[in-house]
């Protein structure tokens, strides 16, 4: 049935509030943070709250060791450091991807090297990460984006055939699993994010800070001497003798998170199983709802996967062949002008971003991984991950508590976009 789109002044298909209902407990946020004013606690890790909640983190995801730092960025590079990244080295990152990934690639000399991704999942595809490994690659960075898992036993085939090293960035997947094991205890790291606060921040948020699990003791105790300056009980955690010599000054970087983080850290973890569940549940119905409807393609999981988290929102495709070749800046402002909150990705690849395309000379006097002239990339060099970017991916929020009706609408928007995009043509 032909219906007048809102775009084109047509009733919007979508009337009620799309805000999340669900809200944070501010009372027991207070009072831990008040807890901490009276005990004055407002500076120490490896004791009091820090360690209670690292503790909590790693029963949470099944992982031997856990150490809190004071970002996500933070978390990576120092994971980074335990495998041993350093000047020559290559580290090997998805285009479809963001800076806080493999800055610290960068900062410990090495180089990243961009590798498409899968157009099915929109995560780095582990045979274009293949073609690109060298004498030089050390590591591997996938990042499971939104809470969508990558392809692990495609990544581990390369883990033990070229002895590289996975650091996993699960900044956006804390509650996700591979074949029933939590990212946090699959090999060889995986590093999370704290940033922001519930519901829109990090899966488990606390303003600031990061975390990271290993299996791995030797990683674990190279994590310790690199930046947990001071941490109480080091020198005793500390087994090997090269490590211990250092003292409980370590290689001196102080990268501890603050106590509150670590305070309301502990409290998101507490609801971050109910938040999960509700948003994979609500995920299934939106998808359910939107399969087979024209114009949207939705992601096809690895079979191993178990979703969760989803920092970001919920993945979703443009198919334009599917409506006549409609723009994708067409159907998105149809469906926006409908009242769905659906946006697009991010912004451009990052084999494109100018720290890429010109280098810089990060120590000065032309020294550093990346000088001008390093990398010769070009537009077109990444065709899954530039399409993608330029509007075929899109994004929904990943709600917990929805108004009542709320995703029975967005769905009937999209129906509503897909029936009438002639009229867009
Ligand atoms: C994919 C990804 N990796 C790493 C980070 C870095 O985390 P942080 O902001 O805590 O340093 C973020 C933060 O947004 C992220 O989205």
């Amino acid at each position: 049935m032909a219906e007048r789109l809102a775009i084109l002044g047509g009733p919007k298909a979508v009337t009620l509030d799309t805000q999340e209902q669900w809200k944070p407990p501010i009372e027991e946020q207070k009072q831990a943070i008040c807890k901490l004013i009276e005990e004055q606690f407002f500076s120490g890790s490896g004791t009091g709250i820090g360690k209670e909640f690292e503790d909590a983190f790693a029963a949470y995801v099944g992982a031997r060791y856990c150490l809190s730092v004071n970002h996500g960025h933070t978390a990576i590079m120092s994971a980074l450091y335990a495998v041993g990244v350093g000047p020559g080295d290559e580290v090997l990152v998805p285009d479809l991807g963001y800076i806080g990934s493999y800055a610290g690639v960068i900062h410990l000399g090495a180089r990243p090297i961009f590798c498409d991704v899968d157009p099915k999942t929109g995560l780095i595809d582990p045979a274009d990460a293949e073609k690109r490994i060298t004498v030089h690659t050390r590591a591997i960075i996938p990042i499971h984006m939104n809470g969508y898992v990558c392809d692990m036993d495609g990544l581990f085939r390369l883990r033990e055939r070229y002895g590289i090293a996975i650091v996993q960035d699960a900044c956006h997947a804390h509650p996700a699993k591979w074949d029933g094991v939590n990212l946090g205890a699959l090999p060889d790291l995986a590093c999370y994010s704290l940033q922001g606060s519930d519901p829109y921040g990090k899966p488990a948020s606390a303003g600031e800070g990061g975390m990271v699990t290993t299996n791995n003791r030797e990683f674990y105790e190279r994590m310790l001497i690199y930046c947990h300056l001071h941490r109480v009980g080091v020198e005793q955690e500390l087994t090997n003798p090269l490590y211990r010599m250092l003292g409980n000054q370590g290689l001196g970087l102080k990268w501890r998170a603050h106590p509150f983080e670590m305070a309301l850290g502990l409290i998101s973890l507490r609801t971050l199983d109910y938040r999960n569940e509700r948003r994979l549940e609500n995920r299934r119905i939106l998808y359910e709802g939107l399969r087979g409807v024209p114009g949207v393609r939705l992601p096809e999981p690895y079979p191993k996967a178990q979703d969760g988290g989803f920092y970001g929102g919920l993945h979703l495709f443009y198919a334009p062949e599917q409506l006549d070749g409609l723009a994708p800046e067409k159907y998105v402002a149809a469906l926006q002008a409908e009242g769905v909150p659906v946006s697009g990705f991010r912004d451009r690849p990052e084999h494109l971003r100018p720290l890429i395309q010109r280098g810089f000379d990060l120590y000065g006097h032309n020294r550093g991984p990346i000088p001008p002239g390093t990398y010769n990339y070009k537009k077109g060099d990444f065709p899954v991950t530039e399409a993608l970017l330029g509007g075929l991916a899109l994004r929904l929020p990943a709600y917990i508590e929805p108004v009542p009706g709320l995703l029975e609408q967005i769905i009937a928007a999209f129906r509503k976009v897909a029936e009438n995009y002639k009229s867009l043509l």
